[in-house]
């Protein structure tokens, strides 16, 4: 028997008080020792992730960073960060980073509502020219987001040592948001 699908929604910059930011932060863990590459290898230390998520939750709280939310029947799916460079001469492009679902609602089209929206706000709303994400290499997401219309524009070879004898690549990807004008054109 199928589970009834909730009613879905996506939230920019919901309050992130107490509740929410520990259930972003189980939803980190959670996600990490399924197999997520998320900047920590499983099992995750919840103290630790907390540590890493507070100053990129201070930054959304300040307006400097943008958190977008996915709930299930009000309850916190998934999220990602669309993260400003802070140099004054980069504000054309962001970067997407933490791009999470929850184990248990993986698979059921959470992740590219995400990812479609994120797109679409970086350039209906915020007028950007392109995005960046970093992937791990190995995990099969390279050819995910290459369905979403990202594509390689840099490798950092063997930089990641998931375990001994186990170096993965860092992937840099882009999304082309507008077309630029040709030099001279
Ligand atoms: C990547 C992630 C956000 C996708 O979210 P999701 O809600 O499961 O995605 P969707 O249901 O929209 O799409 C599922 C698709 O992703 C693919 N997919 C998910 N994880 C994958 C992986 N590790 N390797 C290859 N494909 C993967 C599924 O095969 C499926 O493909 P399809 O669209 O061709 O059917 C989710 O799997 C996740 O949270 N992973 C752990 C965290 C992580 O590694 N994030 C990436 C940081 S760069």
């Amino acid at each position: 028997m199928s589970a009834r699908p909730g009613t879905r929604r996506l939230a920019w910059n919901p309050l992130l008080d107490r509740p929410l930011t520990a259930a972003l932060v189980g939803i980190w863990v959670r996600a990490t020792d399924a197999g997520g590459a998320l900047g920590f290898l499983p099992p995750a230390v919840p103290a630790d992730v907390a540590r890493a998520a507070a100053p990129a939750f201070v930054r959304v709280r300040d307006g400097r960073d943008d958190l977008l939310l996915a709930l299930v029947d009000d309850r916190p799916a998934g999220w990602c960060l669309l993260e400003r460079d802070p140099r004054g001469y980069t504000a054309h492009w962001r970067t997407l980073r933490r791009l999470q679902v929850d184990p248990a609602l993986q698979g059921q089209g959470i992740g590219r509502a995400l990812l479609d929206e994120v797109a679409r706000h970086a350039r209906d709303d915020l007028g950007l020219e392109r995005l960046f994400l970093s992937v791990r290499s190995g995990t099969g997401l390279e050819g995910w987001y290459a369905r979403h219309g990202y594509h390689e524009v840099a490798r950092l070879p063997g930089v990641l040592r998931v375990a001994p004898g186990d170096d993965r690549d860092e992937v840099v990807m882009a999304l082309e948001l507008a077309t630029r004008a040709a030099p001279g054109a």
